[in-house]
């Protein structure tokens, strides 16, 4: 059997410097005369381990990292080529590496198992089944599908996606539109670059399943300008697939006819909200829309679209394969089936962690991420991007789960966390979230344009000891009001990471001793 080595050309792998390693691979490869494969996979998301390169063998795929090129041929001397172990950087058999074999990977089953533009390997590991079992099926029994399987938006709001998809689907209208949001703006987020970087024809499928189930002829995928990358590949699995026939005038021989096309975003964080993404995908300045009318129903160019981010799209081919209850079995309570749960910040094992809703936050912290990275005690997590709230230590028994977030004033948003150890400044985080917003803010509504200002300016009055109280009080009731007065979740949800630093971290709101003498 001739040997195979996957090094990932993922951008977060690239950035560890798996360009550099492919390349020492292929010059000492050459230099030995040897006939091996090389093959550019996606990366498995165990960040901490990259390059993490792997070779396949007559008795299995085998890994070794973190690689840098000047290990290659070492390694090559250790017999890498043949899976041996015995060289330090020796992982032993890819699938049982710990933060890799107590994983549940349905939605990211091929992601860095396969060459991600070979559309062969992709149907040999699987893909294609759920849209062939879509075309076979009537629309609304892929809706049913996707509402039994109880499977709920990734993007942040966690809105249940088949009563979306059920609702473009009754709309009448001359045409109708699959968006995929893959802004992907989110603070320690990555799952969404990882897809469509290592597996962009599982996205294809849920896309065209979507299409098959509403009626739609027509989707677009918007990727921020940070994801250069994620677009080329994109780009190009779209192409391979019109040529095959899954995207085209017939998808699959179905006769309904579906194109996708890669628009590129201009980075504004606010982008990532539905409706504003769809102004900008007009032309538009990417400003807020009022709802109602729901973009379900009026939408892209007025018409009804469907807008769904990239997992809960790439999730879907997995639910149609093995049906509802199967991924419905996984969870709890009204969260169901994986989560690709990505931990950042200042923890040893930063990754990709697909797993059942339900784990607890001190599980994933500690075990899974192996605590901080700094070896000093974690302090505060922050769960759900910049929008999302700080919790303590004290709250680590808090399951994994939209529901129990919201009752510890929390949310799970796009299942990224951040980890910070005990020198974390909790004033800092919670003025930067009001600062993050002043910028960050589309300016429509005046309590998130002007309140975020205003609070920045009010915790700045707080950290020098001037009218300490009083001004806390006011930063709480200024909370109040973006919380409840503005038009969407930037403006109303910034309240969540500076609200839960004065409560949980009160001591870090304390007047500051240098403040109060430079007074
Ligand atoms: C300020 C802001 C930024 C957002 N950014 C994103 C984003 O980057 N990606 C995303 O999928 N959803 C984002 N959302 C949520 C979207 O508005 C929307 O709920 C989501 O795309 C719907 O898809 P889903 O039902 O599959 O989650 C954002 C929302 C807000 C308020
Ligand atoms: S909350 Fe902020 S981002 Fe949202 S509509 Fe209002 S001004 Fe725009």
């Amino acid at each position: 059997m001739r040997p195979v080595i996957y090094i990932p050309a993922d951008s977060g792998a690239m950035a560890l410097g798996a360009g550099r390693v492919a390349r020492a691979f292929e010059e000492e490869l050459f230099r030995r005369g040897l006939d091996v494969k090389i093959v550019r996979n996606g990366s498995r998301g165990l960040y901490f381990l990259e390059p993490m390169v792997e070779v396949e063998t007559a008795s299995g795929r085998f890994a070794y990292g973190p690689v840098r090129a000047r290990d290659v041929a070492e390694l090559l001397d250790a017999g890498l080529l043949d899976g041996a172990g015995g060289h330090p950087l020796f992982l032993g058999e890819t699938e049982k590496i710990p933060f890799l074999a107590r994983q549940t990977r349905l939605t990211f089953a091929r992601c860095g198992v396969i060459d991600p533009l070979s559309l062969d390997a992709y149907r040999a590991h699987g893909g294609l089944a759920g849209l062939e079992k879509a075309v076979a099926m009537a629309p609304a029994d892929i809706v049913k599908t996707v509402t039994d399987s109880g499977l709920r938006g990734r993007g942040g709001a966690g809105f249940p996606t088949g009563i979306k998809w059920k609702t473009v689907q009754d709309a009448v209208a001359d045409r109708k539109y699959i968006v995929c949001n893959a802004d992907e703006g989110d603070s320690a987020t990555f799952a969404d670059r990882m897809i469509m970087e290592g597996d962009p024809f599982v996205l294809i499928e849920g896309m065209a399943i979507a299409a098959l189930a509403t009626g739609a002829q027509k989707g677009f995928v918007y990727i921020r300008s940070e994801y250069p990358h994620a677009v080329a590949v994109m780009r190009e699995a779209v192409r391979v697939a019109t040529s095959a026939g899954i995207l085209g005038p017939s998808v699959l021989g179905s006769g309904h006819g579906f194109d996708i096309e890669i628009r590129v975003g201009a980075g504004a964080y606010v982008c990532g909200e539905e409706t504003s993404l769809l102004n900008s995908l007009e032309g538009k300045r990417g400003v807020v829309r009022a709802k109602p009318p729901l973009p379900a129903l009026e939408g892209l160019f007025g018409k009804p679209t469907v807008v769904n981010n990239v997992i809960s799209l790439a999730s879907v081919p997995v639910v149609l394969d093995r049906g509802a209850s199967f991924y419905k079995d996984f969870g709890l309570g009204r969260s169901r089936g994986t989560i690709p749960i990505q931990i950042a910040g200042n923890v040893r094992r930063g990754g990709l962690f697909e797993v059942a809703f339900g784990l607890s936050l001190g599980e994933i912290v500690e075990e899974i991420g192996g605590g901080t990275a700094s070896g000093r005690p974690v302090k505060a997590v922050q769960v759900g991007g910049p929008l999302g709230a700080y919790f303590p230590p004290a709250l680590f028994d808090t399951p994994f789960d939209y529901e129990a977030f919201a009752a510890k004033d929390g949310l799970i948003g796009h299942a990224g966390i951040t980890v910070f150890d005990d020198t974390v400044d909790m004033m800092a985080m919670a003025r930067f979230a009001f600062s993050f917003c002043a910028v960050e803010s589309c300016g429509k509504c005046t309590p998130c344009r002007i309140g975020s200002v205003r609070g920045a300016e009010t915790l700045d009055k707080v950290a020098a000891g001037i009218a300490h109280a009083d001004n806390l009080a006011l930063v709480t009731e200024l909370c109040e009001t973006m919380k409840f007065g503005s038009l969407c979740a930037l403006g109303g949800f910034t309240p969540y990471p500076v609200m839960s630093a004065i409560t949980h971290f009160p001591e870090d709101f304390a007047p500051r001793p240098m403040a109060q003498a430079a007074e």
